[in-house]
């Protein structure tokens, strides 16, 4: 069985979905590797690096999609790239299925057995596949960093000649993955930090990293979240309770680091303009929700917005900025769950357990079919 590993071409994408030390476990596995020339480059791993490792190179991705039998990607592929697929071999990247319904019917169409490695279930057994917490860490740290550079304050207290100076006030709005990962580095820099999440099993997380939860009753609430552990969209009066409950904690911190998001909806508007033009001047907003609309009412994807001496930014694609270790989380994740869906001892090592819940959970396409009930509700309602 040969593995394919084609150089991403996202305008942002810098990272490589395996690294030469995955690919060095898989061929001791009696796996084929052929990569193209320079996937590896933005994130520090040369050709040679892969040749070591026992991997062919190729100039063309043509061949390298056209001749493996599992292609492994970080971001969906184009039009252009899943015509050169064969005809059933298989897919491993970030899909997003729900919101990209053409690349799904093409990918059915064309007889892709095609696994959207986002949809991988939250459960214990698949941590060690969870890339959209790998990443998400990723973002999380760095959002702490972007926040930093563009504060005209300090993080920490500064005991100096010229005088104390106080410590920077940073508010994290939604504590999942990444926003625990924030209040952990903005902390680790100096910053007083406090966080609010409408699940409440973050309360003790939060406290746990040294962070104040604002909001008390948020431990009483019930039913804010779903089966599989993300939080369930809020009404409108929701929404508003929570803008109203923010607005003191907005308006009194030196920077905010929003995070909170709905998979497959937009994300919630919880950072108002009003709240924004209460902030005070050099205040800073790292939104990174942006993608999917934002979680404050001014974001702009991509772009640095200033408003009333406010600094937004909604940054795309934060772990593509620290390639490096991104790739290496990814490659780790993705190589177990190779581990897990290429059966050794099979004279075919592709045949699927299909009963097995994160393979199942995660396919999204196989003969010529969609078997992902949520994508094919979304394609219905399309
Ligand atoms: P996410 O990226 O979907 O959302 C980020 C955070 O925003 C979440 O904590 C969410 O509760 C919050 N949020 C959503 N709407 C909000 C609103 N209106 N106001 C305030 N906060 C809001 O979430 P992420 O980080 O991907 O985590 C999703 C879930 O998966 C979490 O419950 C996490 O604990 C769980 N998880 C479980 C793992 C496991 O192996 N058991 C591994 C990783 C995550």
């Amino acid at each position: 069985m040969q593995i394919g590993i084609p150089k991403e071409t996202g305008q942002h994408e810098k990272r490589v979905a395996l690294v030469p030390e995955s690919v060095k476990k898989l061929i001791s596995n009696n796996i084929k590797v052929l990569i193209e020339s320079k996937a590896g480059t933005d994130s520090n791993f040369s050709d040679t690096d892969y040749e070591k490792a026992g991997a062919q190179i190729s100039e063309s991705s043509v061949k390298v999609y056209s001749e493996s039998d599992l292609i492994v990607k970080i971001d969906k592929p184009t039009s252009n790239e899943v015509s050169l697929i064969k005809d059933g071999a298989i897919l491993l990247a970030l899909l997003q299925p729900t919101t990209n319904i053409e690349l799904i019917k093409q990918l059915k169409d064309t007889g892709v057995t095609s696994f959207s490695l986002d949809a991988i279930p939250r459960i214990a057994r698949a941590q060690r596949m969870d890339v959209l917490s790998s990443q998400s860490s990723i973002a999380g740290y760095k959002a702490a960093i972007i926040a930093a550079d563009n504060l005209s304050v300090h993080f920490p207290m500064m005991m100096t000649a010229a005088g104390t100076m106080p410590p920077a006030r940073g508010l994290v709005v939604g504590a999942g993955v990444a926003g625990l990962q924030a209040i952990a580095t903005g902390r680790r820099l100096g910053a007083l930090m406090s966080a609010y999440d409408v699940r409440p099993a973050v309360k003790e997380q939060v406290e746990s990293l040294g962070a104040t939860f604002i909001d008390e009753s948020t431990a009483e609430r019930d039913n804010t979240e779903t089966s599989g552990g993300y939080a369930r969209a809020q009404s409108e009066e929701e929404q508003n309770q929570t803008q109203a409950l923010l607005e003191s904690a907005v308006k009194n911190s030196n920077f905010v680091i929003t995070t909170a998001q709905i998979p497959g909806k937009p994300a919630p508007t919880l950072i108002t303009k009003a709240m924004v033009e209460a902030m005070k001047p050099g205040s800073v907003i790292v939104d990174l929700a942006a993608e999917s609309g934002g979680n404050c009412e001014l974001t702009l994807f991509d772009q640095i917005v200033i408003h009333s001496e406010v600094k937004i930014l909604g940054p795309a694609n934060l772990p593509s900025t620290m390639p490096q270790h991104a790739s290496q989380m990814y490659s780790r994740n993705v190589a177990s769950f190779i581990d897990l869906i290429v059966d050794k001892d099979d004279t075919d090592p592709l045949t699927l357990d299909l009963e097995d819940s994160i393979i199942n959970e995660s396919l999204i396409t196989h003969k010529k079919e969609v078997v992902h009930p949520v994508t094919l509700e979304a394609i219905n309602n399309a």
